[in-house]
């Protein structure tokens, strides 16, 4: 695992913004996996900067982590909307470009299914970004989910509901209790992981992460088991490594 330490949320926003410019340039048809939270919104900005400087990602594809269950069609907060708004809108990339699970699905142990044939039939994930919960969480597997887990429906911790309810106006009750996520088995079949942490919040998790044991205590301490992760954390974030 490379760790990569930056002074600031737009040194990381560019370096990763950079290593998805070079990855367009040698497959313009890649399939970039897009993590929601604040985080990684720093890459997005920075990345439609180059568009906007003539880097084409006409033939770019986008897909999704995770999904909150049970929003209705249309929540700001569905992350379906939330890739629209950060990454496929503000990259201009046209709407058949982006993939995500059903979270309106009736039958969402079929969607879960159906996500991960999505996946594999789009010649799968070239470059996942990914950001960290407070407790180790990446995507929403949330800690002891299988570290060979498919995409599948999980039950969200309290913690991670309070962590998100920033999202809905403080309002703790507003947080689905369900999502649907890639695994962490989903999870490491892309081709390149890029995680994200910034902040003195996320320093214990990174430590986990990056230094602790492999366990399904902490999910992203599966990177470890990766050919191909980066950690790219600022000083904050970095501070117990
Ligand atoms: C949510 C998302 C994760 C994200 C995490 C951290 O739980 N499902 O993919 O990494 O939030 O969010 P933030 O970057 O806002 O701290």
């Amino acid at each position: 695992m490379e760790v990569v330490i930056v002074k600031d949320k737009a040194a990381q926003g560019e370096l990763v913004a950079a290593a998805v410019a070079r990855l367009v340039g040698e497959k313009p048809d890649a399939l970039l996996g897009v993590a929601t939270g604040s985080t990684p919104l720093p890459v997005y900005e920075a990345l439609a900067a180059l568009v906007a400087g003539g880097l084409d990602v006409s033939r770019l594809r986008v897909c999704q982590l995770d999904e909150y269950v049970g929003l209705p069609a249309g929540h700001p907060e569905s992350y379906r909307e939330v890739v629209r708004k950060e990454v496929v809108q503000r990259l201009g990339l046209p709407a058949g470009s982006f993939l995500g699970p059903d979270g309106g699905a009736g039958d969402i142990v079929a969607a879960c299914a159906a996500y991960e044939r999505v996946l594999a039939e789009a010649g799968g994930v070239d470059l996942q970004i990914l950001g960290v919960g407070t407790d180790g969480h990446i995507g929403f597997n949330e800690p002891c989910s299988s570290l060979a887990s498919r995409t599948r429906i999980k039950t969200l911790t309290e913690q991670t509901r309070v962590d998100n309810a920033r999202f809905f106006g403080d309002d703790l009750s507003q947080v689905p209790q369900h999502v649907i996520t890639q695994g962490i088995g989903t999870i490491l079949e892309a081709r390149h992981l890029v995680l994200l942490a910034t902040g003195e919040g996320k320093a214990e998790a990174v430590a986990a992460t990056v230094e602790g044991p492999l366990s399904a205590l902490v999910p992203a301490s599966a990177l470890q088991l990766h050919p191909h992760a980066t950690v790219v954390v600022d000083e904050a974030a970095a501070s117990r490594l």
